[in-house]
């Protein structure tokens, strides 16, 4: 292990809970980049939400019923795979900037942690790097936007089903960026784009930072978006920038929903659904599972909490698909309220990202211990003996109000 690597192992010791690891993140990292990372759209009412909605669930506990040994079984799967916990990794764009072994290391971390792997879009790794660091048990998910438009996003999904990704996420809540105020303050146009030239902008940002830019140094500034890339138009690839412009102009349609499993060939998952009826509409196209998630409140502000949401999705499709929420989960006993709801996992952003950006690999894999130490003291306090035995009535909603 080389001092660079002892360095993250000793800083990841230090986390504790997901705050911790925001606050060694944001130490790191320059402002910018945590701005990035951490804002939400417009006066990010809905990102505040997100997080009250999960802490407004209350538990109601079964006294007298917990065996100490063995532990509480926190296994379950999820479209089929066996997965370690209830927990998985949600896409995050510009990962390399945080940290350059970004997308490799999150896929890395989830894979030794016996979970899943969701990989953006905005990947400054290829698909079949991170498909490999992944490793075979743990066929990583690819997260799609119609970059390129759909000639484009044919190409990408064409490049996951070979790679061997083991589902598409269809991200519907980005036709465009979102109005994210804390990146305008940096002029530097959303979506944030990294490179040699938008670094010396911020350069005196950046200088409090050194070790920081020292790693993208070492990396050789490779923050570009590889995956957008490669995407060829008339015979040559596009540059980036070329295709986010084509996907804002044709973001993905219930319509595209049949020839997108068609091509990809396995599981279709449509993530930044809100409501009952749009779910019914996904079921109707033939998803295979429905992620409730309002990106992180990063989209369209003033819309529900996903926590919220989950409830009304799963009177309407519960019975029909597995559904999976994200958005506000901090802690274990997070996860476990959403699963007592009747969510068959539930996925986290930040809280990765921020284990990322405080110390690469080693920090996502303690926030994902973290996570688990919590699942599991969660369901022994709660008096139940496993995942699968989690139900409504351990769980009391917040007075409609
Ligand atoms: C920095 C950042 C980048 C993100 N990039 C993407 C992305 O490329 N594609 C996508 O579908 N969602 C993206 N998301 C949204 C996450 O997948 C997820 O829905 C959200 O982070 C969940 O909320 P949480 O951060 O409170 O856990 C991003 C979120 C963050 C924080």
């Amino acid at each position: 292990m080389g001092g660079h690597e002892r360095r993250q192992v000793r800083l990841a010791a230090r986390i504790g809970t997901v705050a911790d690891a925001r606050r060694l993140a944001r130490r790191r990292v320059p402002r910018p980049v945590f701005d990035y990372m951490e804002g939400g759209a417009g006066s990010e009412q809905t990102m505040r939400d997100n997080t009250a909605a999960v802490e407004a669930v209350g538990f109601s506990p079964r006294m007298g019923v917990t065996t100490g040994v063995p532990g509480p079984d926190l296994r379950t799967t999820v479209l089929g795979t066996l997965v370690s916990m209830p927990l998985l990794m949600s896409p995050v764009g510009f990962t390399r900037m945080m940290d350059p072994a970004g997308d490799v290391a999150g896929a890395r971390a989830a894979a030794g942690a016996g979970t899943l792997f969701t990989l953006s879009s905005m990947s400054g790794h290829t698909m079949a790097e991170v498909a490999a660091a992944a490793g075979v048990a743990a066929a990583p998910w690819f997260q799609l936007y119609f970059l390129g438009g759909r000639a484009g996003a044919e190409q990408l999904v064409e490049r996951a089903r070979d790679s061997g990704y083991g589902a598409l996420v269809v991200t519907l809540d980005t036709q465009v960026p979102g109005n994210r105020e804390r990146d305008l303050r940096y002029r530097l146009s959303p979506p944030l784009v990294l490179n040699r030239r938008t670094v010396t902008k911020m350069a005196p940002l950046v200088v409090a930072h050194p070790r920081w830019l020292a790693d993208l140094a070492r990396d050789r500034f490779r923050l570009e978006l590889v995956n957008a890339a490669a995407v060829q138009a008339e015979g040559r690839p596009m540059s980036a920038a070329e295709a986010l412009m084509h996907w804002v102009g044709s973001p993905p349609r219930w319509e595209d929903f049949e020839w997108l499993a068609k091509t990809f060939g396995g599981p279709v998952i449509a993530k930044g659904i809100l409501s009952g009826d749009d779910a019914r509409r996904a079921v109707d196209c033939g998803v295979t599972a429905i992620v409730v998630s309002n990106h992180g409140g990063r989209q369209l502000d003033s819309v529900p909490a996903t926590m919220t949401a989950l409830v009304e999705v799963l009177d309407a499709v519960g019975d029909q698909v597995e559904v999976l929420v994200d958005g506000g989960f901090r802690r274990g006993a997070d996860v476990v309220k959403a699963v007592a709801l009747g969510a068959r996992a539930a996925m986290i952003g930040r809280p990765w990202a921020y284990g990322l950006a405080a110390a690469g690999q080693p920090g996502v894999e303690r926030v994902l211990s973290v996570f688990r130490e919590d699942i599991d003291r969660t369901l022994r306090l709660l008096g139940a003996p496993s995942v699968q035995a989690l139900d409504r009535d351990l769980v009391r909603l917040p007075p409609q109000g």
